[in-house]
């Protein structure tokens, strides 16, 4: 998979990206994130991204014209699945859509700023707009590091334990179950039984029936829109 992400802030991602798992799964040759500054698209003088809206009103707005230098640069290279447009307005991220977009190959997200970008962006150079709350933050590159994230922990081999993905909360429409680690007891504090029984089975039945407690009591909402298929 490759994203781009098309951005005014390019410093804001460097060190997401470059730690840890993303940074792994970059090194493994299994996802390319290129992030690039709209400034170096700009023709302005002053290499403004921004400008007064027409109407007036406070705020400014991203121009139209370093976005499509840059979108076009790079359609260009390569087809793209998606241009994707991170907005409060836009489809709801969840972890469905997270698993629908992961098998893509190419994705452009764009970041906004200030009071939005110029709507002919919206228009005409984007496929999908996606939000990853609803909450407005003061620009798109935390979103797009948000959805990239949720894409690229889901490829095959990002995560050391094949199955670890697979196990996370929401994958079946539960939240996760509990976790210990050592020591087994702690101030006074101890763990299920359970869990040192070296029982398998045991171990399984005791991780689902406490997903679905939690469900019921944390997020029951899950429960009925899974129900529904
Ligand atoms: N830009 C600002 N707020 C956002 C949100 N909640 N989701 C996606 N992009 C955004």
């Amino acid at each position: 998979m490759r994203i781009d992400i098309l951005t005014a802030l390019p410093r804001l991602l460097d060190s997401y990206f470059s730690e840890s798992i993303l940074e792994r799964a970059q090194k493994k040759g299994l996802v390319e994130v290129v992030v690039h500054d709209l400034r170096d698209f700009s023709t302005d003088k002053h290499k403004r991204l921004d400008d007064y809206a027409f109407g007036g009103g406070a705020g400014m707005v991203m121009t139209i014209e370093p976005i499509h230098r840059c979108i076009e640069k790079l359609k260009g290279e390569r087809a793209y699945d998606e241009v994707i447009y991170m907005s409060p307005d836009g489809d709801l991220l969840d972890q469905p859509m997270a698993n629908r977009m992961s098998s893509l190959k190419n994705i452009i997200l764009l970041c906004g700023h200030y009071k939005g970008v110029d709507e002919r962006v919206r228009q005409h150079l984007i496929t999908r707009e996606v939000s990853i709350g609803n909450y407005v933050l003061s620009g798109g590159e935390l979103p797009a590091a948000v959805l990239s994230d949720s894409l690229i922990r889901l490829l095959p081999g990002v995560l050391n334990d094949e199955t670890s993905a697979l196990s996370d909360s929401f994958q079946d429409g539960l939240v996760a179950p509990p976790v210990y680690t050592r020591p087994a007891e702690y101030n006074g504090w101890g763990i299920p039984e359970v869990l040192m029984s070296g029982h398998e089975a045991k171990i399984h039945a005791w991780r689902h029936e406490q997903s679905v407690l939690r469900t019921q009591e944390r997020r029951p909402d899950l429960l009925e829109s899974f129900g529904d298929g």
